[in-house]
């Protein structure tokens, strides 16, 4: 049976990837381009370096090492600006109900997240106390789908991968979930998520009953 659980952050626990976007538009739009939210879907579970590369060729520019470090440091200052507003309103529904009922079973819960404002976001909307440990941008070396992020939770809280499940809202999350040998559950879209082992729109639809056969 299932002994813990990993929550991705970005699109799980919170819907950031809106500010991700705005402060990335403003960016593009500063050196001249526009960046649309279609393609903002590339930059789910990416990096900031990583996303950062990728926006200067949809734009077509080149930067030297300098404006890229620079234009990093103004996307994530931008970026920040909007977290610092953040409160326990921006939770997405249900994920309490979920936390809590995992927590009154005992079940340990870690984040497996690439950000590196995974503390700053999760002490916002107040529920740093539920993960037991946190893996993010500031821990982890190889991006998913790599099952890194995961594996290091899984270590971390004790338990095999086997014993693990990952909620993921992002392709390549999916992908290291299941690289890691864990068991895989889609937030989201069904058709984008479909290497999920199991699907659901938001976590209103992840019943209590539904947990419990997962650890029993
Ligand atoms: C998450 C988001 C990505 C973001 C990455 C790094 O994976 O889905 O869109 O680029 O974290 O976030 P950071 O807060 O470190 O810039
Ligand atoms: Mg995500």
């Amino acid at each position: 049976g299932i002994k813990a659980f990993i929550f991705d952050l970005d699109g799980v626990i919170v819907d950031t990837a809106k500010y991700h976007y705005l402060a990335w538009k403003k960016l593009a739009n500063e050196l001249g381009f526009e960046f649309t939210l279609e393609q903002n879907e590339l930059f789910k579970g990416v990096s900031r370096k990583r996303c950062l590369e990728i926006l200067l060729d949809i734009g077509n520019v080149t930067a030297t090492q300098e404006q890229f470090d620079t234009w990093m440091v103004e996307k994530n200052e931008d970026y920040l600006a909007y977290i610092d507003e953040m409160d326990s309103s921006e939770i997405l529904p249900d994920v309490p109900r979920v936390l809590n009922y995992l927590k009154g079973k005992n079940i340990p819960m870690a984040l497996g997240s690439a950000s590196k404002n995974a503390r700053a976001i999760l002490e916002k909307v107040g529920l740093i106390s539920y993960f037991e440990y946190l893996v993010d941008g500031t821990n982890v070396t190889k991006a998913k789908p790599d099952p890194e992020v995961f594996l290091i939770g899984a270590n971390k809280l004790g338990v095999s991968p086997e014993a693990c499940v990952v909620f993921e809202d992002a392709v390549a999350g999916i992908q290291a979930a299941n690289n890691a040998g864990m068991t895989s559950i889609g937030i989201g879209d069904e058709s984008i998520l479909s290497e999920a082992q199991y699907n659901f729109k938001d976590f209103t639809e992840i019943s209590n009953d539904f947990l419990g056969q997962l650890i029993s």
